[in-house]
């Protein structure tokens, strides 16, 4: 694993540590290989880290062990000092929300407002704050203009945006988006990255993408190939010099 790392892993206090993985190992079913190989990585406060990869190499996988969709069959989840299990995953989810690649995995409702309402509703918050935060949330991805519509006459770019809106109006502490800016067009592509960026002003991202304009702007890279991680990289540079030197 690469040192500069190791020395940023030293600039960060304990506290700062917001979602540890310890040895990590899973399979879907008996008869499968291992798609995730012990898996050993920390996340930090208010930092954007970026998992690129190939495609089956386990980014998903990974992500879905975050709030517990996923448990862990070998190996430990921390986040924000708690271990996740069976028992305490429904609490786990208020604090970390994921966001699929398809919108289609987390739509519920027929109308964009109630869907996006959906999340804040289930932490019975008071009538009130569900308004404000679904308001909030609909603005932060610019469509509000979508409230009273009916999510399955949306396009595709819209669900994602209403889906990314519905775990927003939750306000997790950690995020984790998978590939938000695909099928997303490019008129309104610099906006959702730099809806991204401003994410991390008060929580901590995680992004899978394969999108190099989103890869700048991480803080870190982490390079996943067949379930395991094997790079650790500080800047977008780094990352491409190191990976793609020999081509
Ligand atoms: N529900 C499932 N049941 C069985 N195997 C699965 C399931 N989901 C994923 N897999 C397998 O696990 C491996 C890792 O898949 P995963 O979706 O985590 O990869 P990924 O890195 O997210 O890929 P992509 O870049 O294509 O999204 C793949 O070989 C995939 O076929
Ligand atoms: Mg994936």
């Amino acid at each position: 694993m690469n040192s500069l790392v190791d020395n940023q892993i030293e600039e960060f206090s304990n506290n700062d540590i917001i979602l540890e993985v310890h040895d990590l190992s899973f399979r879907y079913s008996r008869k499968q290989s291992l798609v995730l190989k012990n898996i050993s990585v920390k996340f930090f406060r208010n930092n954007l880290t970026i998992i690129a990869g190939p495609n089956g190499s386990g980014k998903t996988t990974l992500m879905k062990h975050f709030n517990g969709q996923l448990l862990s069959q070998q190996g430990q989840i921390i986040v924000f000092n708690k271990q996740i299990s069976k028992k305490n995953r429904r609490e786990i989810q208020k604090l970390v929300g994921l966001v699929f690649e398809n919108p289609d995995e987390q739509m519920f409702f027929p109308k964009v407002y109630d869907d996006v309402a959906f999340g804040p509703k289930n932490m019975q918050l008071p009538l009130e704050e569900i308004q404000v935060r679904v308001e909030n949330a609909l603005e932060e991805v610019q469509i509000t203009h979508l409230k009273e519509k009916m999510t399955f006459n949306l396009s595709f770019g819209e669900k994602k945006k209403v889906a990314l809106a519905g775990i927003l109006a939750m306000r997790p502490k950690l995020m984790i988006l998978d590939e938000p800016t695909i099928g997303i067009d490019p008129w309104t592509k610099p906006r959702m990255i730099e809806t991204i960026r401003s994410l991390t002003n008060k929580r901590t991202i995680v992004v899978i993408t394969h999108d190099v304009d989103v890869m700048k702007m991480a803080d870190r890279l982490l390079l996943m190939k067949q379930g395991k991680i094997e790079g650790d990289f500080l800047s977008f540079n780094e990352f491409q010099q190191q990976e793609f030197q020999n081509r």
